[in-house]
């Protein structure tokens, strides 16, 4: 078993703590303030959100096969709960999107981002009987270790410049439960035969796939967000150690 990963019944406990009711944020004071928001502001809000109510809709949906492929009941379990959490982050989302968005999302999404969500995820989630690393290093290493994360904190940034408690509100809540799931693909990763060879690939995955929200996301953040991928890859051992550059030593 790797180091520095959590079992599956910590995960568990960690999903059993954190349950939150998406319609339990009053969004009106946010609502209020969107006329208020420079154009350019609203336009990068509603593209960040409108790519969150098809990511989540999609994850939502394409976990399931995932829990059906699983062997280790502990893994069955934790992909239950997960299940459970990204009906709650749709439901959020679509929330957020009544609220502060206009008509169908998918059109105010990047066009990448829905082909990552609605092409590239059930594509991987019809393989996960047969390729269920695959798939998780997909659906949990990618589109949430990498889209989902780098979107999560646009919006999050978004939400503190410009004074929108609800969005802030229900994001945190988000992250906090990605942050588990993220582990889970890790773990599952860590502990598959073939993890090392498809961790490998993950880096350069990780780059395309940020760019899916084009610049709805900062370079900054986008930089940070695919580091983090080779980052944690190596802390449990799935990545060899970065080579240190002697000139910068
Ligand atoms: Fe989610
Ligand atoms: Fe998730």
């Amino acid at each position: 078993m790797a180091p520095r990963l959590p079992t599956y019944d910590a995960l568990l406990a960690i999903s059993a703590r954190g349950a939150w009711d998406p319609g339990s944020f009053d969004l009106a004071p946010d609502r209020a303030r969107l006329p208020a928001l420079p154009v350019g502001v609203r336009e990068r809000l509603t593209g960040l959100l409108a790519g969150f109510v098809v990511g989540e809709e999609a994850v939502a949906e394409h976990l399931v096969p995932f829990g059906d492929a699983a062997g280790d009941p502990g893994l069955r379990a934790c992909l239950a709960a997960q299940v459970a959490e990204e009906e709650r982050h749709a439901d959020a989302a679509r929330l957020l999107w009544a609220a502060l968005g206009d008509g169908d999302p998918a059109p105010h999404a990047p066009p990448a981002l829905v082909a990552l969500f609605r092409e590239r995820l059930p594509a991987a989630a019809a393989a996960a009987g047969e390729d269920l690393t695959g798939a998780m290093a997909l659906y949990h290493g990618v589109l949430e270790g990498v889209v989902f994360i780098a979107g999560q904190r646009a919006v999050r940034a978004l939400a503190e410049e410009w004074d929108l408690p609800g969005v802030a509100g229900v994001f945190a809540r988000i992250e906090r439960d990605e942050r588990w799931h993220v582990a889970l693909g890790a773990r599952v990763l860590a502990d598959a035969p073939d993890g090392a060879r498809v961790a490998a690939g993950l880096p350069a995955d990780a780059v395309a796939a940020a760019d899916a929200w084009g610049p709805l996301v900062d370079d900054e953040v986008r930089d940070a967000v695919v580091a983090g991928v080779s980052r944690r890859l190596r802390a449990i051992g799935l990545l060899a150690p970065a080579v240190r550059d002697p000139a910068r030593v």
